[in-house]
């Protein structure tokens, strides 16, 4: 099983931005963890096209593309411009979600659908065979630095069984309030790929932090 650390740029610093896309270049990193915030499905807006372009101009790492917006279908298509790897949507920003995963596709992105905390695994059903991702959010969207739900972990677990024998490929992400202190539960659980801001950026040696990260999933038996 291949685990995924993807930094979350929304905590990095935005007057050094070029400095630290080359830090998690440099770093034992998978993808970069990028959050397009629209102030209207979360309450805060973080950035859009002009930063993603900046970010692509120097990644060399896979785009991990978090939408928090209202109405995504109007802009996959420029996001997969722009440079998207993968785009993940809200479920609960989602009226014609089938129809979204397939623009999403069509784009020639893989395709994720991310959940708040308060949306049962179960609804994914029917939508599960089609995609490449769940993203599991265990805070509530908007901001980085919040504390970690509990429950997340049983909504791991549920996932875990709803995709056996259907769709065991499937790449689980825990975002939110995820750090060294809880990604080997997380393992456990069944989560496979882990979005962290706050505990990558907010440490000292945030290539170190990201290290002893990829650490973690390699010692623990899941
Ligand atoms: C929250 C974002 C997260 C955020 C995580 O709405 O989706 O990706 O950057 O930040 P931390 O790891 O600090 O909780
Ligand atoms: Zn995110």
């Amino acid at each position: 099983m291949k685990y995924i650390i993807a930094p979350s740029i929304l905590s990095a610093d935005f007057g050094n931005l070029q400095r630290d896309i080359e830090m998690i270049n440099q770093s034992e990193a998978d993808w970069f963890h990028v959050d397009v915030m629209d102030g209207v499905f979360v309450p805060n807006i973080s950035f859009g096209f002009p930063v993603m372009a900046a970010v692509k101009k120097h990644a060399i790492k896979p785009l991990d593309v978090h939408l928090m917006i209202v109405e995504p279908d109007k802009y996959i298509e420029d996001f997969a411009k722009a440079g998207a790897d993968r785009i993940t949507v809200h479920y609960e920003a989602c009226t014609h979600l089938h129809r979204t995963i397939q623009l999403i596709k069509a784009s020639g992105c893989k395709a994720g659908v991310a959940l708040n905390p308060h949306t049962p695994v179960t609804l994914l059903q029917d939508v599960i065979e089609d995609l490449d991702l769940v993203l599991i959010m265990s805070v509530n969207p908007g901001f980085g630095g919040q504390a970690f739900i509990h429950n997340t972990y049983k909504k791991i677990k549920d996932l875990k069984v709803m995709i056996q024998g259907v769709n065991e490929n499937l790449i689980i992400e825990v975002d939110g309030g995820v750090g060294l202190q809880n990604i080997a539960t997380l393992i456990t659980a069944g989560a496979n790929a882990f979005v962290a801001g706050n505990a990558v950026f907010a440490t000292d040696s945030p290539t170190q932090t990201i290290s002893q990260m990829k650490s973690l999933t390699t010692s623990t038996i899941s």
